[in-house]
């Protein structure tokens, strides 16, 4: 069996990564773990993230897979850097809040950047932050309970929680818009955020440019795969006992299933196992 990735996240957020991963592999096999029964990571101390992660890829590692993209911010910002050193054979791919590509578009060179309190105090994203000074201003806003809110929506449909943390976190980066002082790009450094971009845009309007780094992760997973040899696009057909999707959550499968229905275009006719429960 070739070009199995592993793909995981506090919950079920990571699936705005897997959605780019399988446009850019479109031959490969997944196996997407929503540790939802630990989520969120976000407000959690980085022991704890670390060992959630351990747990995750011993699971993973189980299962065969070849390659692991830790589709969860927080998760990266921890713990990536000890899982290399503990599997410096696996390639790991991580996410971080796409704080470069908004540079590019930004015009009024102020920058908004929403994340979990975890990832905005972490080493790493404080890095990242300093090694981009004086080319814009970064307004960064940690937005306790709203990666907890899009996970408790995608079990009920209740979104009010969801648009109410929005539109106070925005409200407490300033102004928005395309006008001198006014932030124009919005950085969705979390990767459960862009489950709320119909929120963002009634807020915010059509001409702040909202990034993410799905595409970019999925882009750089290729490369990784090429480089380890792993054929990313030389796949037999998926057959019933080989589906190109797995889920698993250690929380609900049924809010999985409903959040990979609603999130993940679904190729017509394509195997993919519903939904189990995962103990780790
Ligand atoms: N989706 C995750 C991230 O990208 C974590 C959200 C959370 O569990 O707090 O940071």
């Amino acid at each position: 069996m070739t070009g199995l990735v592993g793909v995981f996240d506090s919950g079920i957020g990571g699936l705005s990564i897997l959605q780019a991963l399988r446009d850019e592999l479109p031959q490969s096999r997944f196996i997407y773990i929503a540790d939802s029964g630990h989520a969120p990571y976000g407000e959690r101390s980085d022991a704890y993230v670390t060992s959630r992660s351990r747990a995750i890829l011993a699971e993973l590692l189980s299962r065969q897979v070849q390659a692991l993209v830790i589709a969860c911010n927080t998760a990266t910002a921890v713990a990536i850097e000890q899982l290399r050193r503990d599997f410096p054979d696996l390639p790991i791919i991580g996410v971080e809040p796409a704080l470069k590509p908004a540079l590019a578009l930004s015009q009024t060179r102020r920058i908004g950047v929403m994340a979990t309190r975890s990832t905005l105090a972490s080493a790493k994203f404080q890095t990242l932050l300093a090694s981009l000074a004086g080319q814009a201003e970064f307004v960064v806003q940690a937005c306790d309970g709203l990666a907890d809110a899009i996970e408790r929506s995608a079990g009920n449909d209740d979104t009010s929680d969801i648009k109410a943390m929005c539109a106070k976190y925005t409200q407490a980066m300033g102004s928005f818009g395309n006008n001198s002082g006014q932030i124009d790009t919005l950085v969705l450094g979390c990767t459960h955020y862009p489950f709320a971009t119909e929120h963002l845009r009634e807020l915010l309007g059509t001409q702040v440019q909202l990034v993410s780094n799905g595409p970019a992760v999925a882009r750089q997973t290729r490369i990784r795969l090429l480089e380890h040899a792993l054929p990313a696009t030389e796949q037999p057909e998926p057959t019933e006992t080989t589906a190109r999707l797995i889920l698993l959550s250690t929380g609900e499968p049924q809010v999985l299933q409903s959040a990979a229905q609603r999130w993940l275009p679904l190729m017509p006719a394509e195997p993919i196992s519903t939904a189990s429960k995962l103990n780790v």
